[in-house]
């Protein structure tokens, strides 16, 4: 199976997958890292990974779906059959969830359907619930909306800095999103 993973920013689920499908634990290969930001850092671990990755930006576009319709054109031209978008900070258009129906996945850190958004962990945090978590779903025409696939609860303990949040999250991340990306993939081939 062929795996892109779209990012914008760090990359340490990228990381997490890679190491995933390095041990075996996801019988897949992730044949393309996309970018939307030439400076992300996630481009460094691709080319560290001797993944192939490319980047470019909205803006270098006349429009949204010029930018979407070059995207498509090149997960098309990487034959890709499974969409894993890690930290990727951008909607999905019509034209990418028309061609990818059901083949794009999404991790989001909170408890959809509460605090969707760019900052899950940071709404969670402010508004002083006591748990929060991690969501992985498909992707839909919303903003976070898509059918859940798995939660992780995560525990907000009063002392907790925004910081140490931040980390408790990434870690359940980092172990939950290749399992998932893992029963999805087996899933997908049987
Ligand atoms: C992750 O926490 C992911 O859940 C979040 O971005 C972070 C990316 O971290 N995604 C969203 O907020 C999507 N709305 P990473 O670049 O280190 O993998």
């Amino acid at each position: 199976m062929r795996l892109a993973v779209l990012a914008s920013g760090n990359g340490s689920n990228f990381e997490a997958i890679i190491q995933a499908v390095e041990v075996g634990e996801i019988p897949a290969e992730i044949v393309l890292l996309f970018a939307d930001h030439h400076d992300a850092y996630v481009l460094k671990r691709a080319k560290d990974h001797n993944i192939p990755y490319v980047s470019f930006e909205l803006k270098e576009f006349e429009d949204k779906q010029a930018y979407e319709a070059a995207l498509l054109e090149l997960l098309a031209d990487h034959e890709i059959e499974l969409i894993v978008l890690a930290g990727y900070m951008r909607i999905i258009g019509k034209s990418l969830l028309q061609a990818y129906a059901n083949r794009i996945i999404n991790l989001h850190p909170a408890l959809l359907p509460n605090f969707p958004g760019l900052h899950g962990i940071r709404d969670a945090y402010d508004a002083k619930v006591s748990e929060t978590g991690v969501t992985v779903h498909y992707i839909d025409s919303g903003v976070d909306t898509g059918p859940i696939i798995a939660q992780e609860a995560v525990k907000i303990e009063s002392s907790d800095t925004l910081e140490q949040l931040e980390e408790k999250i990434h870690q359940v991340e980092h172990q939950l999103y290749p399992r998932v990306i893992a029963e999805i993939v087996k899933e997908i081939q049987r």
